[in-house]
């Protein structure tokens, strides 16, 4: 037996577990925004690994200082100072939150979720009821998506997430997204936080509209709650901003206590953050909020390893110095302006920021055509599908959403093959019966 050569496409049924429904693609390389299977079929890549892949794949920078890093150091404890994660903290509060503050490295957007979520207790234990009792209700909002962690995935309003695992972890009130007067009634005297993704991903590409974030805002500053903002997904640039909130209300308007990231940080190498602003906590309290979670509080083995910074200073130097915000912020709505101009009408709505464009399907008019309705395939599935059949993937979310999650620097020539495509598979699929 040859342990590293062998290989019979069967194991993957009888040895990896189901929890995915995934499709027939078995990827062997990447560059930039192409893929390649092991037939050598070349794809366009837009789904990026779910929006993980900010410089496309196997970008030189990035593998040259994977590799030299892991030539040198791959890992060691959190005991000891590692140079890689002050470098990386350093970029993270002073060139891409621009508020002072201080971060967490962790080794997903689930965990560094749950650090914010921590935090949250830790703030309502520090700064209680009256009566000495901790607060420790968050708020978050239907449509959300935080995680596959308990805390994470308790965090997440959608029922299909928590189904089967119950009891879930309590203190989680759950209000329509967007909805500033439910938010508004569902603050107790035991609410301690706010948290939601200012750009839903998961759900479809739905932003927080400017009222609700100041209202949020507002709020928080009037309750004295945290607001925390999962940017996992939207973060680091991907919708145009360096801050995904800012794609949505520009400048400093908005200040958010504290910002979990992840996907985009290490170009696809295990690497999570979360921040958290520096700023007194009151009178009583001579600490400060981003030192709450002090020696003993929190941890992880892996999380900032040298390895995990090395891919997450290479990753960020680029977008930063490549100005890739900006460019994804042009290049977005060149896109959406030309899938617009097709009239197409199995496009029903374009919700285009950066390089996180979801494109809202004709649910009703896809699901009438017959081959769609007895293929036991939801729509954006179906249309997903089609799409990687003809070279494009493209990633569902929901049902009749398709998101494209190309990489930020990806050329007008790149663009202009994949939306051949993209027109391409949507006139075939609008001409079946
Ligand atoms: C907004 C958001 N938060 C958290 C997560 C969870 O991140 P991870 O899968 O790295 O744990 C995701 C993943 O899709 C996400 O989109």
């Amino acid at each position: 037996m040859d342990r590293l050569n062998d290989f019979d496409p069967a194991w993957m049924d009888q040895y990896v577990m189901p929890n995915y429904g995934r499709f027939p693609l078995w990827p062997e390389r990447g560059e930039g925004p192409y893929l390649w299977d092991t037939d050598g079929k070349k794809y366009v890549d837009f789904a990026g690994g779910v929006a993980v892949c900010p410089l496309g794949h196997a970008h030189p920078e990035v593998a040259d200082a994977i590799a030299a890093q892991a030539h040198k150091l791959i890992h060691v404890s959190n005991w000891y100072c590692i140079k890689g994660q002050a470098q990386l903290a350093r970029i993270l509060v002073e060139e891409i939150v621009r508020i002072p503050g201080k971060c967490f490295f962790s080794n997903s957007g689930a965990e560094a979720n749950e650090g914010m979520i921590k935090l949250a207790r830790k703030y309502g234990v520090t700064k209680p009821l009256p009566d000495g009792s901790p607060r420790y209700e968050i708020i978050t909002f239907t449509g959300s998506f935080h995680g596959r962690t308990f805390g994470a995935m308790s965090a997440t309003a959608q029922e299909k997430i928590h189904g089967g695992f119950g009891p879930i972890v309590p203190g989680f009130v759950y209000v329509p997204f967007n909805d500033a007067a439910a938010l508004k009634q569902a603050i107790t005297e035991r609410t301690v936080a706010i948290l939601f993704e200012p750009m839903q991903g998961e759900s479809g590409v739905n932003p927080a509209t400017p009222d609700f974030l100041r209202t949020v805002q507002s709020l928080c500053q009037q309750h004295d709650l945290l607001m925390l903002l999962d940017e996992v997904q939207c973060g680091l640039g991907r919708t145009g901003e360096t801050c995904g909130w800012r794609s949505i209300i520009p400048g400093d308007e908005i200040q958010p206590d504290a910002i979990s990231w992840a996907k985009s940080i290490g170009s696809g190498y295990p690497l999570g953050s979360f921040w958290i602003k520096d700023r007194p906590l009151g009178e009583a309290h001579p600490q400060k909020l981003c030192d709450l979670l002090g020696p003993g509080t929190h941890g992880t083995t892996y999380g900032g390893s040298p390895l995990a910074c090395a891919a997450g200073l290479a990753t960020l130097n680029v977008i930063l110095r490549d100005n890739l915000p900006a460019h994804s912020a042009t290049l977005g709505r060149k896109i959406a302006g030309e899938v617009a101009s097709w009239k197409q009408p199995l496009i029903t709505d374009i919700r285009a920021f950066g390089m996180m464009i979801g494109f809202e399907l004709a649910e009703a008019a896809l699901m009438a055509k017959t081959a769609i309705s007895t293929s036991g395939k939801i729509a954006s599935i179906y249309v997903a599908k089609a799409m990687l059949d003809a070279g494009l993937l493209v990633v569902p979310a929901g049902p009749k959403v398709v998101r494209w999650l190309p990489p930020m620097n990806l050329t007008d020539a790149q663009a202009a093959e994949a939306l051949a495509i993209f027109k391409t598979v949507l006139s075939d699929l609008s001409n079946l019966s």
